[in-house]
């Protein structure tokens, strides 16, 4: 497992961050370690008697001002990654948004959050901060909420987190709309009914009236988000229009990826776990789910958008262990956001052992249901290599595939 992202806090009140605990999907991100956090209280570093961290501002005015050195000296007491990112949360910053959120959780393995306090900060504190972040237009006592709001939206976006998979997918296509309405039972509660398309089982039917929903949605709700979406809708369509030309409507693509084979390592391909009669697992920084890989680049090809090294790469420690499946669903979701859909793949495996027929029906659910298709547009097959080359003699398998996309 990736080692934890590690979240610094700078902050006069160590005790609000508690509550982090008890929050559901960021309370169980610290516990499994996927995030970890760390409050510095400047009070600490204080050297006088009465351990003052404010005082009087120069020129006069009311209020006190937070001074620079406990800031600095617990600044400086925090160890730095590499990758970190030092945020100040201040009403003054820049309006915090989804693309932010995403960004650090990408970017960076490390955030130290600044907060300020009292009516204002000696403004030499500002060099400490890459970014000056605002969680909108008005004033709180302290930046203690804000820095949680920061914590909460990007430990959600972490691999391995519940609410990673689902919300990525969303980030990425929702592309500035607001979320759909959303129903559970009973489907009559005081008089308001469920909308009957909702009923149907008809899937490309929810499709469309979910997606319409959120334009009209967005539009009543946020006009601004929804001139914006118009705006890019636009530009993205005639972007690959001035490339393709109006009468292309479908890209074709095609991937392939080979992972050798070797002792202690889990063998999954296409999201399942196998057993191989040697204990023979895929090497790979990744899970190094061959199918999934070989599938992911045929997408990727299909628009030119290179390979998925390009997206993920292996030397990022973020993606060890990644699962593939994951990392597919980020490639569909890009691909939509470029105004492409999938219409269907098609891939082999190469493997000599172990016997892979009774799986590929359960390999071609999982990958459907990632790719956002039916179970009929993924064709999956698998043949030995006849003892032939590297998949023949067991040290390797391989894939290749292809996928067809349509415009959107
Ligand atoms: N500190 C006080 N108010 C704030 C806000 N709106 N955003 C970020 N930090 C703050």
């Amino acid at each position: 497992m990736a080692p934890p992202f590690r979240f610094e806090v700078v902050s006069l009140l160590p005790k609000s961050f508690e509550t982090l605990d008890d929050l559901g999907v960021v309370g169980r991100a610290f516990s499994s370690k996927i995030a970890e956090l760390r409050v510095h209280n400047p009070r600490d570093f204080t050297s006088d008697r009465y351990r003052k961290v404010d005082d009087e501002p120069y020129g006069g005015g009311a209020g006190m001002v937070l001074k620079p050195e406990p800031v600095f000296a617990a600044f400086q007491s925090i160890p730095l990654n590499g990758r970190r990112r030092v945020l100040m949360m201040t009403p003054q910053g820049k309006p915090l948004d989804q693309k932010d959120l995403y960004r650090w959780s990408i970017e960076h393995d490390q955030l130290i959050i600044l907060c300020g306090h009292y009516e204002g900060f000696d403004e030499r504190i500002r060099t400490l901060a890459d970014e000056e972040v605002s969680i909108g237009d008005f004033v709180l006592t302290g930046g203690e909420l804000p820095a949680m709001v920061v914590i909460n939206g990007v430990v959600r976006l972490l691999p391995g987190t519940v609410g990673a998979e689902e919300s990525l997918l969303e980030e990425s296509h929702t592309d500035l709309l607001l979320e759909h309405p959303h129903y559970t039972r009973p489907s009559d509660f005081q008089g308001m009914e469920v909308p009957l398309v909702l009923k149907s089982g008809d899937h490309g039917a929810i499709a469309t009236w979910r997606e319409k929903q959120r334009q009209l949605r967005t539009k009543k709700q946020r006009p601004d988000l929804y001139s914006r979406w118009l705006l890019k809708q636009q530009s993205s369509q005639s972007k690959i229009n001035q490339f393709l030309g109006d009468s292309v409507k479908i890209r074709i693509g095609n991937g392939y990826d080979i992972h050798q084979l070797v002792p202690n390592r889990a063998l999954i391909l296409g999201g399942v776990k196998l057993a191989h009669p040697d204990g023979l697992g895929l090497e790979g920084h990744s899970d190094a789910d061959v199918l999934a890989h070989a599938i992911t680049d045929a997408l990727l090809g299909a628009l030119a958008l290179g390979d998925i090294g390009k997206y993920f790469p292996p030397e990022d420690p973020k993606w060890k262990g990644a699962d593939s499946l994951f990392l597919l669903e980020k490639v569909v979701a890009l691909i939509e956001e470029s105004g492409w859909k999938v219409v269907n793949v098609d891939a082999v495996i190469v493997a000599e052992r172990p016997k892979l027929k009774p799986h590929i029906d359960l390999m071609r659910n999982k990958l459907a249901e990632r790719l956002g298709v039916e179970v009929e547009s993924v064709g999956i097959k698998a043949t030995t290599n006849e003892r032939l080359g590297p998949e023949g003699r067991e040290e390797g398998i391989s894939s290749h595939a292809v996928a067809l996309l349509a415009r959107l």
